[in-house]
């Protein structure tokens, strides 16, 4: 099979052809219809995932396909079930960047469930971990009608789920943004933006909100800038960050609570934010789509930045 992958720790993501995997007891073999990129495969590459791994590792932890065959002991699944989620399983190395996949029935570190009646593989496969995230550290902040949350990095995967869902909720979202980025994330519900690569965010907050606000969420990897925005929440407030870049000294603030989010309930969260978006209620904003050929350079292009929403692979 088709598979993008690499032999050893460190090397560059390519297109290779493997064997296709075998389901252990508990696994299911998926035909993979869909993918998509997330910034964690890159640190899979790498060996940074604290998970053991097997080589060659195939890549890409979100998908969508179809059950072609159940192994031994799987009861709640069978050939033809339409199945998405994120299908992280430690050994790592059965990535969805492949025509084929192993998933375990009861993921115990990943998400996995069935797709809802006419959601499109495309939708299914890039809701995952970004969905997921947002939803997750946005009920950790307890996010409500009426608060402010600034959101930095609201551009990327994570954030556009973050920034529509604290919108649905009611609170006024302010969001990090470059000039190209902002009419689009206003219509998405952010109430207002800041251009970060001009001049200093947190003054120009500061400038539109003299009180303060309520909440800060960090989905970037700016560590020299939490601590500014952090500033900026008034006494009671909270701040997370996704990328722990929250510091410790921060992390220990009585002023507000400070905290390096982790994702808990991942089948809980997959089953809620799944239903917002097959109700409508929330979009998913795909800025491209690549085939499997093309998978290795959309991986190095994430790692550059620009990310407007999701990547998506067509398997
Ligand atoms: N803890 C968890 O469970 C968890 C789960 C998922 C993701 N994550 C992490 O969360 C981060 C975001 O994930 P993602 O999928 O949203 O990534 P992504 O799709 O690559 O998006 C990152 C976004 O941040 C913007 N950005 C980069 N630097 C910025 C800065 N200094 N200030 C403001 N915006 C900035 C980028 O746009 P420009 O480059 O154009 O500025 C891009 O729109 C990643 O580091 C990922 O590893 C953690």
């Amino acid at each position: 099979m088709r598979a993008v992958a690499v032999h050893h720790k460190g090397d560059k993501p390519e297109l290779m052809e493997l064997p296709v995997p075998r389901p252990a007891p508990g696994e299911v073999l998926v035909r993979v219809k869909a993918a998509s990129v997330n910034p964690i495969d890159a640190g899979i590459a790498e060996g940074l995932l604290p998970l053991p791994q097997m080589y060659p590792l195939v890549l890409g932890v979100d998908g969508a396909g179809e059950v072609v065959e159940a192994g031994e002991g799987v009861h709640g699944l069978a050939p033809g079930d339409l199945v998405h989620g994120q299908f992280l399983r430690a050994p790592l190395g059965t990535g969805t960047f492949a025509d084929y996949t192993v998933v375990t029935e009861h993921p115990d570190a990943g998400a996995l469930q069935r797709v809802p009646d006419g959601m499109p593989a495309e939708i299914a496969a890039a809701l995952p971990t970004a969905g997921m995230t947002a939803l997750g550290v946005l009920e950790a902040l307890g996010v409500r009608a009426g608060r402010s949350i600034l959101i930095a990095g609201a551009t990327g995967g994570v954030g556009v789920f973050a920034v529509q869902l604290a919108a649905a909720l009611g609170a006024e979202v302010i969001a990090t943004a470059r000039p190209d980025a902002e009419p689009w994330i206003r219509r998405l519900g952010a109430a207002r933006t800041v251009d970060y690569t001009a001049g200093d965010p947190a003054e120009q907050i500061r400038g539109t909100h003299p009180g303060g606000i309520d909440v800060f969420l960090d989905l970037t990897r700016d560590t020299a800038r939490f601590g500014d925005y952090a500033a900026l929440v008034r006494d009671g407030g909270g701040a997370a960050s996704v990328t722990f870049t929250a510091p410790p000294h921060l992390l220990a603030s009585e002023r507000i609570a400070v905290s390096n989010f982790q994702m808990r309930d991942k089948p809980g969260l997959l089953a809620r934010i799944t239903a917002a978006v097959a109700s409508g209620a929330i979009a998913v904003p795909i800025q491209r789509t690549v085939t499997l050929e093309e998978t290795p350079g959309a991986l190095a292009r994430n790692a550059t930045g620009g990310a407007r929403g999701k990547t998506t692979v067509r398997v």
